[in-house]
């Protein structure tokens, strides 16, 4: 199959609406990263999406409509402080999950009775959106654990020839995931971290809590797909704490010694000290949305570029940079989690 990649256009979009109506996948951009979208009702295309991606069937998949769609109309309820909650962010990088209506394909939330939405606020996938006027199923659109894609262009090096349309929307303006938050409790749960912090939430509902278990110590995921290494490269991972930079560095000598393709991603205030070191890096930039925004890209260059990629953490760990610590940590992870049903 030729996998195209076109500028979203009348005609493209039309291109798409046709092939998911005929049950295809179609990778669309949105603000955070890209997705690999498919008809929420049709049985087989989400399980379509599952098998391209290679994803793990008891990981859930989000549903996106646009700003207008009728919520109700796939799920069961909306508690008081998720209307707030969508008032003040969306359309944005916030996913809620609600009780489900059980209207969509059973295989999209893998059994679970509640259904995660997303809104989201490019202005391609709105037009997508609209233009299919159906919920759209779409994780993100790269290979099961490998680096999440925030172009085009990356989404291509995963599925070509697997996926006959990509909609180019361009790169990726926050580069990160969604927060997940649930919304079936008293009050919301942030279950994966992302552009829409914790603070962010407790000032428009008062509380909010957090459900990101040490996996390494075995405790139990809410959000089946945060149980997973995930977003990872190709290359060799080493993960340092910024209080660790000496060993950072003492590590990049050591790998050196014995490889040929070693590279350090850090935060820009390190760089010079590390290329002084005479460490190939890559910079991560030196504000918070800058190094969400750049995150992504960075690993999977890091895999063409490297055999050894040492990861130093950036020092600060509040706001979005929770998010970016939490991928980060996962992409580093240096085995598998093993995952149980919960
Ligand atoms: O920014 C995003 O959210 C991107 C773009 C494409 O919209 N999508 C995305 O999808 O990241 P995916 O499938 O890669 O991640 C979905 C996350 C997983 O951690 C999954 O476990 C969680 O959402 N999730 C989905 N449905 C859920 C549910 N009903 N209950 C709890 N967690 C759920
Ligand atoms: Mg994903």
């Amino acid at each position: 199959m030729e996998t195209k990649i076109k500028a979203i256009t009348s005609n493209s979009l039309d291109e798409a609406k046709n092939i998911i109506v005929n049950g295809g996948v179609v990778a669309i951009p949105t603000e955070t990263v890209y997705g690999l979208g498919g008809n929420a009702f049709d049985d087989d295309a989400v399980k379509r999406i599952f098998e391209v991606k290679g994803r793990p069937n008891d990981n859930p998949l989000i549903a996106h409509v646009h700003t207008d769609y009728d919520l109700l109309k796939i799920v069961d309820y909306i508690p008081p402080y998720a209307e707030k909650l969508r008032k003040a962010f969306l359309p944005g990088p916030l996913t809620l999950v609600y009780p489900s209506k059980g209207k969509v394909s059973p295989f999209v939330s893998c059994g679970l009775d509640t259904l995660a939405v997303r809104v989201p606020s490019h202005e391609g996938a709105q037009a997508f959106l609209r233009a299919v006027g159906i919920p759209i199923v779409a994780p993100s659109a790269n290979l099961s654990r490998h680096v999440s894609p925030t172009s085009a262009k990356h989404v291509f090096d995963d599925f070509e020839g697997k996926i006959p349309l990509i909609l180019d929307g361009g790169n990726c303006e926050g580069g990160i995931e969604s927060t997940v938050c649930d919304c079936t409790g008293e009050y919301p749960v942030i279950l994966r971290p992302g552009l829409i912090t914790k603070e962010m939430i407790e000032k428009v509902v008062g509380r909010c809590g957090e459900h990101l278990p040490d996996l390494k110590k075995g405790e139990k995921a809410k959000s089946p797909g945060m149980m997973y290494k995930h977003y990872s490269p190709r290359c060799k991972t080493l993960l340092f704490s910024a209080e660790n930079v000496e060993n950072a560095i003492l590590r990049y000598h050591a790998e050196s010694q014995e490889n040929q393709g070693v590279a350090v991603l850090c935060e820009e205030k390190w760089i010079s000290v590390f290329e002084k070191a005479g460490a190939k890096c890559l910079n991560l930039g030196k504000n918070q949305a800058e190094m969400a925004m750049r995150l992504y890209g960075l690993l999977r260059e890091a895999e063409t570029v490297c055999k050894v990629l040492i990861v130093v953490e950036p020092t600060e760990k509040s706001g979005i940079m929770v998010g970016v610590l939490n991928r980060l940590q996962k992409a580093c992870a240096s085995e598998d989690i093993p995952h149980e049903k919960i």
